[in-house]
């Protein structure tokens, strides 16, 4: 176990390359059980989510191999259908895409619940669980485990209507709805550019789907999906994350291999943080040379401010000058690094799902314990624009979804190291994401 140490209050300048994107590749990851025949994965981030995953499909009779640092290539077709357990849901919260694929391919699924939020709210599945059995499932929750059945084998094509936007329901009945029995129709869907991503993938592996990336989605089932390549899009979060850090330390950083338009809802509010951000095919130079300027957010579904990003934005809005107010509008309690914050010198107030951030002259290192994914992103972030030293505890966090992160920001001048935390002192796992 590790912990960085972060030397604070340098500009940024340089260069970065974009991985791709860890919310798609943990949709696709489950998504390539459901395939027969080789499927080729290309652009994989390499984080400790994929991994998880990768092994969830070894251990159900997968083949699977790297045929570079970002090519996996998986073989699904001698899959079996057995229990996903808790050890793999606790890990990595994702792996309840599981039940999707699953109940697609062999019209059954046994799931372990991915368990308690650390953002310190809940992450229901109820429209997940509505959608399996508006497609003719039977799901029974037993002992942590969702057990979904569909009479005859197969799922059966039909309407939905969810009652709230959920990427993770809409990523779930869309790819059991891939291999139903005739067209499935999902409305109020995500429109997240992950969504549209599976979406893709599972059309070039032979899926029938329509519409995604609006908010309704067709999908005409489909016999079987065969093997083929397909390539993960560019991850817009971890590229917002640098953004964010430009912003809150100052300089110039050419962001690489992204997509501008996936981008647009981040660039729109740091362009008014005082943020320069110019867009070169498919990377953005993002620069601030001068100081930053307070505004308001409110995270939304795509293609609003993703709440994602609020975190990692909040530690620029820190040093801007005047008042911001966050309000999140998808999660109801992601404020919990906001006391890391104080005891770095912020003024922040948080009152249910809003936090009122009055800009200070400066944040002053200290000792901080990343306690999610964006939490320790946006954490990293305050620490390399303080003044002085950080050290970020619980970083297993920052790495279930962020490649490489400290040599891409020691490429850019962040003075960043990881170093061994003695045994005693004791770190926590959860399964966010
Ligand atoms: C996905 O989570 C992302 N995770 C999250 O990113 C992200 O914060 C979230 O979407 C919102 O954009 C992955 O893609 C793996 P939701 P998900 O279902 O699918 C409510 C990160 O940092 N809801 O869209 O779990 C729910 O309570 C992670 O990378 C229900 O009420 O989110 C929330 O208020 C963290 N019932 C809202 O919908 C349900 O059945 C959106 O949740 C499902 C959700």
């Amino acid at each position: 176990m590790i912990k960085y140490i972060v030397e604070g209050g340098r500009p940024l300048f340089g260069e970065i390359h974009i991985s791709g994107a860890k919310n798609a590749a943990v949709a696709i990851i489950p998504a390539a059980l459901m395939v027969t025949g080789p499927c080729r994965i290309e652009n994989v981030p390499q984080i400790s989510d994929v991994t998880i995953l990768l092994g969830v499909l070894q251990d159900l009779g997968a083949s699977v191999r790297y045929l570079n640092p970002h090519t996996v290539e998986v073989d699904c077709t001698k899959l079996r259908n057995g229990r996903v357990p808790y050890e793999s849901a606790r890990q990595c919260r994702a792996s309840y895409y599981m039940l999707g694929a699953l109940l697609g391919r062999f019209g059954a699924a046994d799931v372990a619940l991915p368990g308690g939020c650390n953002f310190g709210g809940t992450r229901p599945i109820d429209q997940h669980l509505k959608g399996f059995k508006a497609l003719g499932a039977q799901v029974d929750t037993q002992g942590g485990f969702v057990m979904a059945e569909a009479a005859g084998g197969r799922v059966k094509g039909t309407s939905i209507f969810l009652d709230k936007v959920s990427v993770g329901a809409t990523i779930n009945i869309m790819m059991a709805a891939a291999l139903a029995e005739g067209m499935t129709v999902i409305e109020n869907a995500a429109k997240e550019p992950h969504v549209v991503d599976l979406a893709n993938f599972l059309n070039s592996m032979g899926a029938n789907i329509m519409g995604a990336g609006t908010d309704v989605i067709k999908v005409r089932g489909v016999d079987s999906l065969r093997g083929g390549t397909y390539s993960i899009i560019p991850d817009q979060i971890e590229a917002g994350t640098y953004m964010a850090a430009v912003a809150a330390c100052g300089g110039s950083v050419k962001l690489c291999n992204i997509i501008p338009k996936h981008m647009d809802c981040i660039t729109a509010k740091l362009t008014e943080m005082g943020v320069e951000v110019q867009e070169v095919d498919d990377s953005l130079l993002v620069s601030r040379i001068g100081p930053l300027v307070r505004t308001n957010i409110k995270t939304m579904p795509y293609p609003g401010f993703p709440t994602d990003m609020q975190p990692q934005v909040a530690a620029a809005l820190c040093l801007a000058r005047g008042t911001s107010v966050i309000t999140d509008n998808v999660w109801n309690s992601r404020f919990r690094y906001i006391d890391e914050f104080k005891r770095m010198g912020a003024q922040i107030q948080v009152d249910g799902n809003l936090a009122i951030i009055e800009g200070v002259e400066r944040l002053t290192g200290a000792q901080l314990e990343a306690c999610d994914l964006r939490a320790g992103a946006a954490m990293l972030i305050a620490a390399l624009a303080a003044h002085g030293i950080s050290e970020i505890t619980n970083v297993q966090y920052i790495e279930r979804g962020y490649e490489d992160v400290i040599g891409k920001l020691r490429s850019i001048g962040g003075s960043i190291r990881a170093v061994e935390v003695p045994e005693e002192e004791p770190l926590a796992v959860s399964s966010a994401g």
